[in-house]
């Protein structure tokens, strides 16, 4: 509407232009055309009466004032005079004006005392515009000449029924083409809107379809992000759970995920509650507290069977309940075959490119399919609704979807896959690529960290399975089935709730420095990390080894302290790991330490959110080396804990959040020299460059933070029911039936 309002003003506006150009063009000309034909009338009319002008010309001004005066008798000359070569007035007819003196005349066309050529003028006297030809005489008269004066008021009066007349003209024309255009426009729809009507009443619908389709979707997806929009701000918890409201009627969400947000640990001093170091917790817990729900997990902690209730569930967090933790335990066997052997043997290293081969047995995949059936019961246990909303999340649970779906048909299951999603040829060494692509699609949604992870399962499924894949709406068939693929770049809350609990910036700087036993202006590196080798911890600390031995300057000064978690040590690459991050970085410190300076410190061991926090605001430098990451959290937590707006991010390429964090100084790992110019550059940069790249990036994770991770999520999910609803898969509204 408002693109057809600009059109028609600018249409309007060119042909104003143009009719005013035209109408100037015009009255020039015409002008002009006047001039030379009052030129040529003076002229004539000068050459007619010569004789009689000649012999009068020097011995009888009454009769010579007759002359005159009969010139004057054509209408449009209003007056004439003779004057000498000196510029006396020799006679003039009746009506001649007196500022056109000989004399003014001839100053006026500076010509000394003598006329020798034809010249004319325009002017403008009270009564209206005239034009004053002067013609010299012939050599008899001794150099005087004739002054014709014409009247031009019907010039002006001609020059305004010219204007009218363009006026009208473009009045007429503009009506003709909008009238014109208003006409082809609707003879064209109403044409295009029969064609149309007559295919899709015909055969030939299909061949409508995807048009159809795109602008179904085109007018879901305006709706969808008009509703988001209408709730506003940025994403909070207030508002992922008034997005929750509005679109699934604040039903609770069920979460299926292996690790568990608190671990109970029975130690000499009592029960302490532990926060897992995991990317998963770390994102999914704030969105739980938000939304509330049950988190459905393996219980792992040594004190986790002495905190449940009855049903395996304890409220959560342990001071503020918000939601339920249901537990779920697994034997020794179960955990090794399922946990460790196929989740983190075979599934782990497959989709990381990092180096290590994965290791596939059938008898642990034997565990992995029941403990997912074992988990799916446990989901299923849980939900009150026939058709719940259920989060599965990561590799621990490509069966469950499917497992899930079997029980609850009309269940809107949201899978999100933590890890990349390796390409289909690496996929191909799974021997049960099938099963798992199978029992994703048990799900409505997929979700990936990046678009890339999407389109390599898409490849996947397209090479292992028997689908019907809509490459352009992402979406993959399978008879009744539709499964939806789609990045959901994951986040951490803003603000990070346990910066509350943490000193602030200068404070944390001495404190860590003093707990180090480091001196005050020491600069400090910071590396947090599971020890898992996807991390690329070796190639950190030796990338710390390059910028010592390159810039010396570094010696004595910098410190990098790598906070370490020790992971899934049942596993021997595990060990080996820890093992040789332990060796590297003694010899690191055997090169370059002296006295009481060691430039690498490995701390070993869980630490909690706060001291981890703490730690981030003590460093000068954060580095994140993962060989291959979904998306890596520990970049975006340091971002969110320097509200001082200072520190360097050095950010691995190979990372889900170097797509997003590219004000980091983004780095090859495996290039120790490339990395090692990056620290030196890092140490080096100007407080006021880091300001600028920190406030950038803080603002962005602000922006894309988990609850909008979420939120978008969730209203994909119910927009995914909805449709389902629509086509009347299922009741309009679900039945309750009270589970326990
Ligand atoms: C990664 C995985 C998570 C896992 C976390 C910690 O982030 O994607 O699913 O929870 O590592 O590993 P863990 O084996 O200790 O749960």
């Amino acid at each position: 509407m408002l693109r057809n309002r600009r059109f028609w003003l600018l249409l309007m506006l060119g042909m104003l232009v143009l009719t005013g150009a035209g109408y100037f063009a015009l009255v020039r000309t015409t002008r002009q055309w006047f001039a030379s034909d009052l030129a040529l009338r003076t002229k004539l009319a000068v050459e007619a009466a010569g004789e009689s002008l000649e012999s009068h010309w020097h011995d009888s001004p009454d009769a010579l004032r007759r002359t005159l005066a009969s010139l004057t008798r054509d209408e449009r000359i209003m007056a004439a005079a003779a004057c000498s070569a000196g510029g006396m007035m020799l006679a003039a007819s009746d009506a001649y004006p007196e500022s056109f003196s000989c004399e003014a005349l001839l100053h006026r066309a500076r010509w000394g005392n003598s006329v020798n050529q034809r010249w004319s003028f325009e002017s403008d006297l009270p009564s209206g515009r005239v034009h004053l030809g002067i013609v010299p005489m012939r050599d008899s008269s001794g150099g005087g000449f004739v002054v014709l004066v014409h009247d031009l008021s019907y010039l002006d009066r001609r020059e305004a029924t010219t204007r009218w007349l363009l006026v009208a003209g473009f009045l007429a024309v503009t009506l003709g083409a909008v009238l014109l255009t208003m006409m082809a426009a609707r003879i064209a729809w109403r044409d295009w809107t029969q064609s149309l009507r007559n295919a899709l009443g015909g055969n030939s619908r299909a061949e409508f379809l995807p048009l159809l389709r795109d602008v179904h979707e085109m007018a879901e997806r305006l709706s969808t992000e008009r509703n988001l929009e209408q709730v506003g701000g940025r994403w909070s918890p207030e508002r992922l759970r008034a997005t929750l409201r509005q679109h699934l009627d604040g039903e609770r969400i069920v979460v299926l995920a292996n690790r568990e947000p608190y671990m109970h640990q029975k130690t000499a001093t009592g029960m302490k509650v532990l926060h897992p170091a995991s990317g998963l917790v770390t994102a999914l817990e704030p969105v739980m507290r938000a939304c509330s729900g049950v988190w459905v997990a393996h219980g792992s902690g040594s004190g986790d069977r002495d905190t449940v209730d009855e049903h395996d569930r304890v409220a959560v967090p342990p001071h503020a309940p918000a939601y339920q933790l249901r537990r779920v335990w697994l034997s020794d066997a179960e955990e090794n075959g399922y946990y460790y052997g196929f989740a983190n043997e075979g599934l782990w290293p497959l989709c990381h490119v990092a180096h290590a081969r994965p290791t596939f047995r059938a008898d642990d995949w034997t565990h992995y399919v029941a403990v997912n059936q074992k988990f799916a019961d446990a989901v299923c246990d849980e939900v009150d609704v026939e058709d719940p909303i259920i989060l599965v999340q990561d590799y621990h649970f490509a069966l469950a979807p499917k497992m899930i779906r079997a029980r609850l048909p009309h269940a809107t299951i949201l899978t999100f896959w933590h890890t990349p999603w390796p390409n289909a040829e690496r996929i191909g060494i799974c021997p049960w690529r099938e099963e798992l692509i199978e029992g994703l699609l048990g799900s409505s949604i997929v979700g990936f960290h990046t678009q890339q992870h999407c389109n390599n399962f898409v490849d996947s499924v397209d090479a292992f399975v028997e689908s019907r894949i809509d490459r352009e709406t992402k979406t993959i068939v399978q008879g009744e089935r539709r499964t939806v693929v789609r990045p959901y770049p994951i986040s951490i809350e803003w603000p990070v709730h346990w910066l509350s609990e943490v000193a602030p910036v200068a404070e944390a700087r001495s404190l860590v420095r003093k707990e180090l036993g480091l001196p005050d202006n020491a600069l400090l590196g910071i590396g947090v990390d599971r020890l898992d080798y996807t991390k690329g911890i070796e190639e950190r600390l030796l990338a710390v080894d390059e910028l010592l031995l390159r810039y010396p300057e570094f010696r004595g000064r910098f410190t990098f302290v790598q906070l370490a978690a020790p992971s899934r040590t049942k596993i021997e690459r595990y060990r080996e790991l820890n093992d040789r991050v332990e060796a590297v970085a003694a010899k690191i410190n055997e090169t370059w330490g002296s006295g009481s300076y060691q430039p690498i410190i490995l701390l070993r061991a869980h630490h909690e959110p706060v001291d981890v926090f703490r730690f981030y605001r003590a460093a000068e430098i954060c580095y994140v080396s993962s060989l291959h990451d979904g998306m890596n959290l520990v970049a975006k937590e340091f971002v969110a804990a320097r509200n001082d707006e200072q520190g360097v991010l050095v950010l691995s390429q190979f990372t889900g959040a170097a797509r997003e964090l590219t004000e980091a100084l983004i780095v090859n790992p495996y290039d120790l020299r490339h990395a090692s110019d990056a620290l030196a550059v890092g140490l080096k940069m100007p407080a006021d460059e880091q300001r600028e790249r920190m406030r950038s990036m803080r603002r962005l994770v602000a922006e894309f933070n988990v609850y909008r991770w979420a939120g978008h999520m969730l209203v994909d999910a119910a927009e995914v029911r909805r449709k389902e609803r629509m086509f009347g898969r299922f009741p309009k509204r679900p039945s309750h039936k009270a589970v326990r």
